[in-house]
């Protein structure tokens, strides 16, 4: 990731990644019918997504939630997927995210529905996180943003009640000079961190779709071009271009996994204070 932020600086696109730029790109998809499109494309349905998680693993996410179950999800952006997962699991959910846009958009929707997950602006880095005694935490394609990977972990999993999980979706790619098995279970980034702090978890492999959707991703960005231009949208058009190239050679060269993680609670997670 960090090679991809450097990528990324180059391509017009300023402090790709900050909240400042979440609250532009969230600002402008929200309204955006191309971007609408350019989701049912990518992710196989419009949920606003900014992540790399296609609808058949979001229907796989929903199933491991269960019916009254409090959860808390981070990294929500502007709370679809949030709602996707409540109303198809029946949980009871809130989502936290550190653009103010995003939730703001995510609690003006929330008031028409009947299953009302609830928002709160958190910046994961430098606030607590809210609540406690949660059954589960879910956190889509944001652990990248959130420093390391060990701390970040911790601190999620200090607010888990015993016996809850946490249910982690990322990415892991080979960069050059990166061990040969870095790609394969139990030997990504992730996995290595789960496994210093005696956290036992279930790794299930959604590789192929993440390598399917960055070339969907890479192709959609470039056809649907000259309508994001005519909304005015060229930022979502170029937010999208800007990190799609990189992945999709990765993609094409096999150098790109995807997991979601099914991590249990330890009461005896290392250095938890
Ligand atoms: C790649 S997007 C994924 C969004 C959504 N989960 C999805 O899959 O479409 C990453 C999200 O993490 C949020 N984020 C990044 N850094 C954060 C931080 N320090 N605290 C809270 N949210 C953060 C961004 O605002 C954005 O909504």
């Amino acid at each position: 990731m960090d090679q991809l932020l450097t990528h990324t600086g180059g391509m017009g696109q300023d402090k790709m990644f900050s909240k400042a730029w979440y609250n532009e790109y969230f600002k402008r998809a929200y309204e955006s019918p191309t971007h609408a499109r350019f989701c049912e494309e990518v992710y196989g349905g419009d949920l606003c997504q900014h992540g790399m998680m296609d609808v058949e693993e979001m229907e796989f996410l929903a199933s491991l939630l269960k019916p009254g179950e409090k959860v808390l999800e981070i990294g929500c952006s502007n709370g679809r997927i949030t709602e996707y997962l409540a109303q198809n699991s029946g949980c009871s959910i809130l989502g936290i995210d550190y653009s103010d846009v995003a939730i703001a958009q995510a609690r003006q929707r929330a008031q028409s529905k009947a299953d009302r997950p609830t928002f709160q602006c958190v910046d994961l880095i430098a606030d607590e996180i809210p609540g406690e005694g949660y059954d589960t935490i879910v956190a889509v394609d944001c652990i990248y943003f959130m420093g390391d990977y060990d701390a970040t972990i911790k601190k999620i999993h200090a607010k888990l009640k015993p016996g809850g999980r946490m249910i982690v979706a990322a990415i892991q790619v080979k960069e050059d000079g990166e061990a040969e098995d870095i790609l394969k279970p139990g030997h990504t980034r992730l996995a290595q961190v789960l496994k210093t702090l005696s956290l036992p978890y279930q790794q299930h492999d959604f590789t192929p779709n993440v390598r399917n959707h960055w070339v969907k991703n890479y192709d959609y960005s470039r056809s649907l071009y000259a309508d994001f231009a005519a909304e005015g949208n060229v930022f979502l058009a170029d937010a999208r271009i800007a990190e799609n190239g990189w992945f999709k050679d990765h993609a094409e060269r096999g150098t790109l996994a995807r997991f979601l993680y099914v991590i249990e609670y330890n009461s005896a997670v290392k250095g938890e204070s």
